[in-house]
Order: C-alpha cells, then sequence, then structure tokens
C-alpha cells in the first residue's frame, strides 16, 4: 500500500491494513466454492490419515531384530509410542509439493501429537477421531454438509443403492442424489427410460434394461414395449419390430441398401 504510516501522517496505520485487507479479499475472488472446497479439506485429511496408517506400518518393525531378547521387547516398546517414531511418521505424510496437505498438518500437529501420546488407545481410528470428530472436516458414510445430515434415501443406503449422495462423506455437497442410468427421480427408486421395474418396495427399486426394440417397457420382451426404439415398428400382434427402411428405397440409384436391426446402410 504505497509509503509507510510515517510518511503519511494524516492516516491512522490501522484503517491502512484494513483498507489493504479488504482490497485483497476484493481483488482474490475463491478459486473453489465453499462447497468444493470443504470436499477437498475432506479428501486432504483422508490422505493425511491414509499415510500415517501406512507410516505406521513402515515404522513398525523398526528398532526390532527379529530375535526376542528382554533388551529388543523394551526397545521395541519405548519406540513403539515414542516421540521419535511419530516424527518419523510426520514427516512423510504430504508430497512436498502438496500446500494443502502440508497447510493441514502443520495447522492441526497439537491434534496429531495429543491423540499419540494420549488417545490413540481409546480412539484407534485416526480417521474418525481426527477428520470426523475433532477438526470436522469429513462426516461419517451416507451422510454429508457441514451438520453431517443423513443423505437422501438415509445414511445406511444412500440413494437407495442405485446412485451416489452428493458430498458423502464429507462437511460438503447438498446429499442430492446422481443416479446409476437404470435408475432416476429424486431418491433414484424409479426406472429410466428403456428399463422396467422387478422389485419395488419403499426402500427396495431394481430396474431392468427393455428388450432392445423398445424405448420404454412394463416386461423384457418385445411384445412389453409401451413405446418402440426409433427403427421398430408395432406389427400385429403390437410386438415391435424391425421397420425395413429398405422398403422406401432411401438409398442413391447405384447403392444398395441394407436392412439392420433398427436401422439401415446404404453400401
Ligand atoms: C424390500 O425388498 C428387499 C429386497 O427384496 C427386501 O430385502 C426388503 O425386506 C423389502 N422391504 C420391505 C419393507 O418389504
Amino acid at each position: 500500500m504505497g509509503p509507510g504510516p510515517a510518511s503519511r501522517p494524516g492516516r491512522p496505520p490501522l484503517a491502512a491494513a484494513l483498507c489493504a485487507a479488504l482490497l485483497m479479499l476484493l481483488l482474490l475472488p475463491p478459486a473453489l466454492g465453499a462447497g468444493e472446497r470443504r470436499r477437498l479439506a475432506c479428501s486432504t485429511c483422508r490422505g493425511i490419515a491414509d499415510r500415517f496408517n501406512q507410516g505406521l506400518a513402515d515404522t513398525a518393525k523398526k528398532n526390532f531384530g527379529g530375535g526376542n531378547t528382554a533388551w529388543e521387547e523394551k526397545t521395541l516398546s519405548k519406540y513403539e509410542s515414542s516421540e521419535i517414531r511419530l516424527v518419523e511418521i510426520i514427516e512423510n505424510l504430504c508430497d512436498s509439493s502438496n500446500f494443502e496437505c502440508n497447510n493441514m498438518v502443520e495447522e492441526h500437529e497439537e491434534h496429531i501429537e495429543k491423540w499419540w501420546f494420549k488417545l490413540k488407545k481409546k480412539y484407534p481410528d485416526l480417521f474418525k477421531w481426527f477428520c470426523i470428530e475433532t477438526i470436522e472436516v469429513c462426516c461419517p458414510a451416507g451422510t454429508y454438509g457441514p451438520d453431517c445430515l443423513a443423505c437422501r434415501g438415509g445414511s445406511e443406503r444412500p440413494c437407495h443403492g442405485n446412485g451416489h449422495c452428493d458430498g458423502d462423506g464429507t462437511r460438503g455437497g447438498d446429499g442430492s442424489c446422481s443416479c446409476n442410468k437404470e435408475y432416476t427421480g429424486d431418491f433414484c427408486l424409479d426406472c429410466s427410460n428403456g428399463y422396467f421395474s422387478t422389485l419395488r418396495n419403499e426402500t427396495h427399486s431394481v430396474c431392468t434394461a427393455c428388450h432392445t426394440a423398445c424405448k420404454t417397457c412394463t416386461g423384457s420382451s418385445n411384445k412389453d414395449c409401451q413405446d418402440c426404439k426409433e427403427g421398430w415398428i408395432k406389427n400385429e400382434e403390437s410386438a415391435c419390430v424391425d421397420l425395413d427402411e429398405c422398403a422406401a428405397s432411401p438409398c442413391k440409384d447405384h447403392q444398395y441398401c441394407l436392412n439392420t436391426d433398427g436401422s439401415f446402410s446404404c453400401k
């Protein structure tokens, strides 16, 4: 912000600092939305917990010759919960280029130390203790958002097992469902076009592909079509059968028309 307060006696330094901070905020819009940042924070934390567990495994056999002398046992048990081991593990939690990760470890190192020295017996799952319950960047599976609300369809089987819950397991998202291709609707209980229901109750829905001739259907055969797919037509028995496009001579004079299931080609 230009010259310091000494050269501008009329302006209190605090106001100048506030002005600078405000300007920074206005000039640097957040690159990610809040929801995206929350999701990223959770995956960063999950990465840290995974690397911590990897570090535990990698250091498990350290300082241990394989024999079982009393001296080794004693050294081992000392090392097991030592600060030395913790430091070794923490050093390998993040790749040096991973800013988010290094930031998170630095910011919460005291929590990790507290867990290591006092809490890991009682709360052996670091991910759960650290990421979900302590720094609150993740949620239990099947829940989403700042307050870890249940996903649509419930936390046991989000989206009734037929889709993905937005923000599942993170403090981001809105809990809505993106359904697998067979399913549709807010709760992924309805069948998409081209699929029909083979099981449906309050909690479960199974949709199965229609016959290839149907656009929509109520069963598995070409007689169960509600509408035929393009290139297919209803016959006298109201089954969808292939339309012979070649009957209408759609090709150029010198070409040969080849009728195929649901289509045709000119050779
Ligand atoms: C719904 O169907 C599923 C799968 O067949 C079954 O396990 C479940 O008990 C059924 N629920 C009810 C309420 O009938």
